[in-house]
Protein backbone atom coordinates (compact mmCIF):
# COMPACT_ATOMS: atom_id res chain seq x y z
CA UNK A 1 0.00 0.00 0.00
CA UNK A 2 0.79 3.86 -0.30
CA UNK A 3 1.80 5.26 3.09
CA UNK A 4 2.29 8.77 4.08
CA UNK A 5 2.82 9.24 7.23
CA UNK A 6 2.04 12.55 9.79
CA UNK A 7 4.30 12.83 12.67
CA UNK A 8 7.28 11.62 13.18
CA UNK A 9 7.83 10.80 16.74
CA UNK A 10 8.32 7.49 19.01
CA UNK A 11 5.79 5.38 17.14
CA UNK A 12 6.10 6.29 14.02
CA UNK A 13 10.11 5.83 14.03
CA UNK A 14 9.00 2.03 14.47
CA UNK A 15 5.73 1.63 12.33
CA UNK A 16 7.17 3.33 9.47
CA UNK A 17 10.00 0.58 8.86
CA UNK A 18 8.14 -2.11 9.87
CA UNK A 19 6.08 -1.16 7.32
CA UNK A 20 8.30 -0.93 4.79
CA UNK A 21 10.19 -4.44 5.61
CA UNK A 22 6.53 -5.74 4.77
CA UNK A 23 6.28 -4.37 1.26
CA UNK A 24 4.69 -1.61 1.81
CA UNK A 25 5.85 2.41 0.43
CA UNK A 26 6.15 5.10 2.54
CA UNK A 27 6.04 8.43 -0.33
CA UNK A 28 5.90 11.05 2.64
CA UNK A 29 6.78 12.04 6.02
CA UNK A 30 5.31 15.46 7.31
CA UNK A 31 6.38 16.78 11.08
CA UNK A 32 5.93 20.12 12.54
CA UNK A 33 9.79 20.34 13.02
CA UNK A 34 11.03 19.01 9.95
CA UNK A 35 14.56 17.85 11.36
CA UNK A 36 12.21 15.05 12.52
CA UNK A 37 10.63 14.16 9.46
CA UNK A 38 14.28 14.12 8.22
CA UNK A 39 15.55 12.05 10.59
CA UNK A 40 12.92 9.35 10.00
CA UNK A 41 13.05 9.88 6.69
CA UNK A 42 16.95 8.62 6.49
CA UNK A 43 15.46 5.08 7.70
CA UNK A 44 13.39 5.09 4.72
CA UNK A 45 13.83 3.41 1.53
CA UNK A 46 13.25 6.60 -0.39
CA UNK A 47 10.38 8.32 1.37
CA UNK A 48 10.48 12.03 1.40
CA UNK A 49 10.32 14.87 3.82
CA UNK A 50 6.69 17.18 3.16
CA UNK A 51 6.49 20.31 4.70
CA UNK A 52 3.10 20.96 4.79
CA UNK A 53 -0.38 19.76 5.51
CA UNK A 54 -1.75 19.49 2.27
CA UNK A 55 -1.41 16.12 0.80
CA UNK A 56 -4.13 16.99 -1.98
CA UNK A 57 -1.52 15.47 -4.69
CA UNK A 58 -0.29 12.86 -2.51
CA UNK A 59 -0.02 9.17 -4.54
CA UNK A 60 -1.16 8.19 -1.34
CA UNK A 61 -3.88 5.86 -0.13
CA UNK A 62 -3.32 5.65 3.37
CA UNK A 63 -2.27 8.29 5.77
CA UNK A 64 -1.02 7.83 9.47
CA UNK A 65 -1.52 10.45 12.02
CA UNK A 66 1.03 9.59 14.34
CA UNK A 67 0.37 12.91 16.83
CA UNK A 68 0.63 13.89 20.20
CA UNK A 69 -3.71 13.09 21.08
CA UNK A 70 -4.06 16.30 22.02
CA UNK A 71 -2.81 17.42 18.47
CA UNK A 72 -5.09 15.07 16.06
CA UNK A 73 -7.74 17.53 15.92
CA UNK A 74 -5.52 20.65 15.33
CA UNK A 75 -3.63 18.86 12.74
CA UNK A 76 -7.12 17.15 11.19
CA UNK A 77 -8.29 20.84 10.79
CA UNK A 78 -5.47 21.48 8.27
CA UNK A 79 -5.28 18.40 6.56
CA UNK A 80 -6.00 18.17 3.17
CA UNK A 81 -6.45 14.84 1.52
CA UNK A 82 -6.86 13.29 -1.70
CA UNK A 83 -10.80 11.77 -1.68
CA UNK A 84 -11.72 8.52 -0.31
CA UNK A 85 -8.21 8.36 1.62
CA UNK A 86 -8.02 6.65 4.76
CA UNK A 87 -6.49 8.56 7.52
CA UNK A 88 -6.13 6.38 10.60
CA UNK A 89 -5.06 7.42 14.19
CA UNK A 90 -2.63 5.43 16.29
CA UNK A 91 -4.00 6.78 19.68
CA UNK A 92 -5.28 4.07 22.65
CA UNK A 93 -7.33 7.00 23.90
CA UNK A 94 -8.98 8.86 21.54
CA UNK A 95 -12.02 7.39 20.09
CA UNK A 96 -12.68 7.30 16.42
CA UNK A 97 -16.07 8.82 16.24
CA UNK A 98 -13.74 12.01 17.21
CA UNK A 99 -11.70 11.35 14.18
CA UNK A 100 -14.91 11.06 11.97
CA UNK A 101 -16.37 13.95 13.09
CA UNK A 102 -13.25 16.07 12.73
CA UNK A 103 -13.10 14.93 8.59
CA UNK A 104 -16.52 15.26 8.04
CA UNK A 105 -16.64 19.00 9.36
CA UNK A 106 -12.62 19.92 8.23
CA UNK A 107 -12.24 17.69 5.31
CA UNK A 108 -14.16 19.10 1.92
CA UNK A 109 -14.11 15.68 0.32
CA UNK A 110 -14.74 12.22 1.70
CA UNK A 111 -12.37 10.63 3.81
CA UNK A 112 -12.27 6.70 5.25
CA UNK A 113 -11.03 6.84 9.24
CA UNK A 114 -9.76 4.08 11.26
CA UNK A 115 -7.72 3.30 14.08
CA UNK A 116 -4.64 1.42 14.12
CA UNK A 117 -3.34 1.09 17.95
CA UNK A 118 0.07 -1.34 18.38
CA UNK A 119 -0.48 -2.06 22.18
CA UNK A 120 3.64 -1.78 22.79
CA UNK A 121 5.74 0.66 24.28
CA UNK A 122 8.07 2.51 21.77
CA UNK A 123 10.78 4.68 22.35
CA UNK A 124 12.73 7.13 19.22
CA UNK A 125 15.69 6.38 18.09
CA UNK A 126 16.03 2.57 19.60
CA UNK A 127 16.69 -0.51 17.49
CA UNK A 128 13.89 -0.97 15.07
CA UNK A 129 11.15 -3.37 17.20
CA UNK A 130 9.69 -6.53 15.68
CA UNK A 131 6.15 -6.16 14.82
CA UNK A 132 5.30 -9.73 14.83
CA UNK A 133 4.43 -10.03 18.18
CA UNK A 134 3.11 -6.46 18.88
CA UNK A 135 -0.95 -6.72 19.42
CA UNK A 136 -2.96 -4.32 16.94
CA UNK A 137 -5.62 -3.13 17.81
CA UNK A 138 -8.07 -2.49 14.33
CA UNK A 139 -11.04 0.12 14.14
CA UNK A 140 -12.60 1.46 10.86
CA UNK A 141 -15.86 3.78 9.47
CA UNK A 142 -16.76 0.94 7.36
CA UNK A 143 -16.24 -2.65 6.43
CA UNK A 144 -14.34 -2.23 3.44
CA UNK A 145 -11.91 0.10 5.51
CA UNK A 146 -11.85 -2.24 8.08
CA UNK A 147 -10.53 -4.85 5.85
CA UNK A 148 -7.67 -3.10 4.50
CA UNK A 149 -6.26 -2.14 8.39
CA UNK A 150 -6.58 -5.87 9.08
CA UNK A 151 -4.41 -7.09 6.18
CA UNK A 152 -2.13 -4.41 6.82
CA UNK A 153 -2.33 -5.37 10.48
CA UNK A 154 -1.56 -8.96 9.63
CA UNK A 155 1.37 -7.78 7.01
CA UNK A 156 3.55 -6.51 10.31
CA UNK A 157 1.83 -8.27 13.09
CA UNK A 158 0.71 -12.21 14.41
CA UNK A 159 -2.18 -10.51 16.56
CA UNK A 160 -4.57 -8.32 15.09
CA UNK A 161 -8.02 -7.93 16.14
CA UNK A 162 -10.81 -5.83 15.64
CA UNK A 163 -11.46 -3.55 18.96
CA UNK A 164 -14.25 -0.93 19.97
CA UNK A 165 -13.15 2.42 20.98
CA UNK A 166 -14.52 1.64 24.41
CA UNK A 167 -12.64 -1.78 24.56
CA UNK A 168 -9.30 0.15 23.57
CA UNK A 169 -9.74 2.62 26.13
CA UNK A 170 -9.70 0.07 28.71
CA UNK A 171 -6.78 -1.69 27.22
CA UNK A 172 -4.81 1.81 26.92
CA UNK A 173 -5.60 2.43 30.92
CA UNK A 174 -4.56 -1.16 31.53
CA UNK A 175 -1.37 -0.55 29.80
CA UNK A 176 -0.71 2.90 32.00
CA UNK A 177 -1.20 0.75 34.68
CA UNK A 178 1.43 -1.69 33.50
CA UNK A 179 3.81 -0.03 31.62
CA UNK A 180 4.14 3.71 32.08
CA UNK A 181 3.21 3.18 36.44
CA UNK A 182 5.57 0.03 36.63
CA UNK A 183 8.24 2.10 34.90
CA UNK A 184 7.99 5.00 36.99
CA UNK A 185 8.11 3.38 39.88
CA UNK A 186 11.30 1.63 38.66
CA UNK A 187 12.91 4.99 38.09
CA UNK A 188 11.96 5.81 41.99
CA UNK A 189 13.33 2.69 42.95
CA UNK A 190 16.60 3.74 40.77
CA UNK A 191 16.31 7.21 42.89
CA UNK A 192 16.34 5.63 46.29
CA UNK A 193 19.27 3.38 45.82
CA UNK A 194 21.57 5.89 44.06
CA UNK A 195 21.00 8.50 46.39
CA UNK A 196 22.43 6.18 49.17
CA UNK A 197 25.81 5.74 46.48
CA UNK A 198 24.04 1.85 45.76
CA UNK A 199 23.94 0.32 42.43
CA UNK A 200 20.53 0.08 41.14
CA UNK A 201 22.29 -3.20 38.82
CA UNK A 202 21.79 -5.03 42.45
CA UNK A 203 18.04 -4.49 42.02
CA UNK A 204 18.01 -5.78 38.35
CA UNK A 205 17.39 -9.52 38.97
CA UNK A 206 14.17 -8.69 41.48
CA UNK A 207 12.65 -6.83 38.45
CA UNK A 208 13.59 -9.33 36.25
CA UNK A 209 12.26 -12.45 38.40
CA UNK A 210 8.56 -10.18 39.18
CA UNK A 211 8.09 -9.67 35.35
CA UNK A 212 8.79 -13.30 34.48
CA UNK A 213 6.98 -14.70 37.19
CA UNK A 214 4.09 -12.31 36.77
CA UNK A 215 3.17 -13.36 33.50
CA UNK A 216 3.82 -16.35 33.87
CA UNK A 217 0.50 -16.89 35.88
CA UNK A 218 -2.64 -16.46 34.91
CA UNK A 219 -3.20 -13.54 37.70
CA UNK A 220 0.24 -11.77 38.86
CA UNK A 221 -2.09 -11.33 42.25
CA UNK A 222 -1.43 -15.15 42.81
CA UNK A 223 2.37 -14.45 43.36
CA UNK A 224 2.53 -10.89 45.36
CA UNK A 225 4.69 -10.72 48.37
CA UNK A 226 5.86 -8.31 50.23
CA UNK A 227 5.14 -6.58 53.81
CA UNK A 228 1.86 -5.27 52.30
CA UNK A 229 0.80 -8.80 51.28
CA UNK A 230 2.15 -10.41 54.09
CA UNK A 231 0.15 -7.69 56.47
CA UNK A 232 3.90 -6.99 58.38
CA UNK A 233 2.70 -4.15 59.83
CA UNK A 234 6.55 -3.86 61.71
CA UNK A 235 7.83 -3.31 58.57
CA UNK A 236 5.50 -1.19 56.48
CA UNK A 237 5.81 1.49 59.83
CA UNK A 238 9.75 1.40 59.47
CA UNK A 239 9.19 2.30 55.68
CA UNK A 240 6.93 5.25 56.38
CA UNK A 241 9.25 6.61 59.01
CA UNK A 242 12.43 6.21 56.48
CA UNK A 243 10.25 7.86 54.16
CA UNK A 244 9.37 10.72 56.22
CA UNK A 245 11.51 13.64 54.66
CA UNK A 246 10.48 12.56 51.46
CA UNK A 247 6.41 13.07 51.51
CA UNK A 248 5.46 12.22 47.59
CA UNK A 249 7.63 8.73 48.24
CA UNK A 250 5.38 8.33 51.70
CA UNK A 251 2.04 8.78 50.24
CA UNK A 252 2.76 6.67 46.92
CA UNK A 253 3.80 3.95 49.33
CA UNK A 254 0.65 4.30 51.24
CA UNK A 255 -1.47 4.32 48.52
CA UNK A 256 0.03 1.48 47.29
CA UNK A 257 -0.03 -0.41 50.06
CA UNK A 258 -3.37 0.14 50.83
CA UNK A 259 -4.35 -1.20 47.39
CA UNK A 260 -2.97 -4.44 48.29
CA UNK A 261 -4.28 -4.60 51.45
CA UNK A 262 -7.74 -3.81 50.22
CA UNK A 263 -6.99 -5.80 47.17
CA UNK A 264 -6.35 -9.30 49.10
CA UNK A 265 -9.43 -8.80 51.93
CA UNK A 266 -11.45 -8.05 48.72
CA UNK A 267 -10.31 -11.51 46.90
CA UNK A 268 -10.69 -15.18 47.53
CA UNK A 269 -7.12 -15.75 46.95
N1 LIG B 1 5.01 5.98 22.07
C1 LIG B 1 4.29 4.92 22.33
O1 LIG B 1 4.73 4.04 23.08
C2 LIG B 1 2.92 4.75 21.70
C3 LIG B 1 2.33 3.47 21.71
C4 LIG B 1 1.10 3.29 21.09
C5 LIG B 1 0.45 4.37 20.53
N2 LIG B 1 1.01 5.61 20.57
C6 LIG B 1 0.27 6.72 19.96
O2 LIG B 1 1.00 7.22 18.86
C7 LIG B 1 0.72 8.62 18.71
C8 LIG B 1 2.05 9.36 18.67
O3 LIG B 1 2.69 9.15 19.91
P1 LIG B 1 4.27 9.28 20.04
O4 LIG B 1 4.65 8.60 21.30
O5 LIG B 1 4.90 8.88 18.77
O6 LIG B 1 4.39 10.84 20.25
P2 LIG B 1 5.70 11.75 20.17
O7 LIG B 1 6.93 10.95 20.14
O8 LIG B 1 5.52 12.78 21.24
O9 LIG B 1 5.55 12.44 18.75
C9 LIG B 1 4.49 13.28 18.52
C10 LIG B 1 4.49 13.77 17.11
O10 LIG B 1 3.39 14.69 17.05
C11 LIG B 1 3.86 15.93 16.49
N3 LIG B 1 3.08 17.02 17.07
C12 LIG B 1 2.90 17.30 18.37
N4 LIG B 1 2.08 18.38 18.50
C13 LIG B 1 1.79 18.79 17.22
C14 LIG B 1 1.00 19.83 16.69
N5 LIG B 1 0.36 20.69 17.48
N6 LIG B 1 0.91 19.94 15.34
C15 LIG B 1 1.56 19.06 14.53
N7 LIG B 1 2.32 18.03 14.99
C16 LIG B 1 2.42 17.90 16.32
C17 LIG B 1 5.32 15.99 16.87
O11 LIG B 1 5.93 16.87 15.99
P3 LIG B 1 7.46 17.34 16.20
O12 LIG B 1 8.29 16.10 16.00
O13 LIG B 1 7.65 18.30 15.13
O14 LIG B 1 7.53 17.89 17.59
C18 LIG B 1 5.74 14.54 16.69
O15 LIG B 1 5.99 14.27 15.33
C19 LIG B 1 -0.17 9.03 19.87
O16 LIG B 1 -1.51 9.05 19.47
C20 LIG B 1 0.07 7.92 20.87
O17 LIG B 1 -1.04 7.72 21.73
C21 LIG B 1 2.24 5.83 21.12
Amino acid sequence: MEISFIGAGNLAWHLAPALENAGHHINEVYSRQLQHARQLVSNLYDARTHSDLNFADSPSRLFVLAVSDQAIETVCSQLVLPENAILVHTSGGQSLKNLEHWMAIYSDVPIRTGVFYALQTFTRGRSFMAFEGIPLCIEASDPSTEEALVQLGQDISDIVYIVSSEERLTLHISAVFACNFTNHLMALAHDLTVQQGLEFDLLKPLISETFRKGLAVGNPADVQTGPARRSDLVTLDKHLTYLQSQPRLSEMYQVLTESIQQYYATHDL
